[in-house]
């Protein structure tokens, strides 16, 4: 599984932000991974996602605190780090957890599931905020996408908050539309309607 399928397909890619050309030769790191030589304006980085093994479950647990930090679900659901970190293990061990590197520095991560019928969900995708708009998002979810499809997957759902713009615009670009809206109301507020005439 790479981000790149090979390095001919990386090469003619279109160009991330701030980067010049792609170096064609380059070195395959393990039989599920290609890291591609990309030239930056002002520097040379190597640049690639792989399947995530057990020595990155620190890096994961790392990036996914940030990741939970920053995109808040509500308090009333009840969901605590802990137990997030627990499906992160889970999902590590089912070998659906991709990593991203930059100059061997891990910068994002994707978590997928396999459901029941034919369905895939992209369960969480973070990039660090500094190496973002690079296309790391685009490999991971591309690795998450192949590894689906592998296991069956005819299709991929996922969930996003609706003020959490650079994401949506993400995934419109990547295909996904929306199907089904989740809708809260405060239970109080719900009832209170409720018995009212209105
Ligand atoms: C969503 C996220 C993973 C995208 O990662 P990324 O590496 O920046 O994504 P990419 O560079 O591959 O961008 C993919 C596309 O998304 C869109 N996009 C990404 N960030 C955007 C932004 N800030 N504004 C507008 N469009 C944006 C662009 O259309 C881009 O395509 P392009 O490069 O061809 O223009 C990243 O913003 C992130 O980690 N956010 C915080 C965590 C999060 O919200 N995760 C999703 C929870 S549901």
């Amino acid at each position: 599984m790479a981000g790149f399928a090979s390095p001919e397909e990386a090469a003619l890619d279109p160009m991330p932000t701030g980067i010049t050309h792609v170096v064609v030769s380059r070195r395959a790191v393990g039989a599920d991974s290609a890291i591609a030589e990309v030239e930056h304006a002002d520097h040379t980085s190597a640049v690639g996602v792989r399947q995530a093994t057990e020595r990155d479950r620190g890096a994961l647990h790392e990036m996914y605190r940030a990741f939970f930090a920053e995109v808040e679900t509500p308090a009333y659901w009840g969901v605590t780090l802990r137990s997030e970190l627990v499906e992160v293990d889970e999902i590590l061990a089912d070998g659906l957890a991709f990593v991203a590197e930059e100059d061997a520095e891990i910068v994002g991560f994707v978590l997928a599931r396999r459901k029941e019928g034919t369905r895939g969900l992209l369960s969480d995708i973070y990039v660090r905020p500094n190496a973002r708009r690079n296309r790391h998002g685009r490999a991971l979810a591309r690795a998450a996408a192949d590894a689906l499809k592998e296991r069956g997957a005819t299709h991929i759902t996922l969930s996003v908050h609706v003020a959490n713009a650079p994401a949506r615009a993400a995934y419109e670009r990547w295909g996904f539309r929306a199907r089904t809206l989740t809708l809260d109301v405060p239970t109080e507020e719900l009832t209170r309607r409720l018995s009212g005439n209105g």
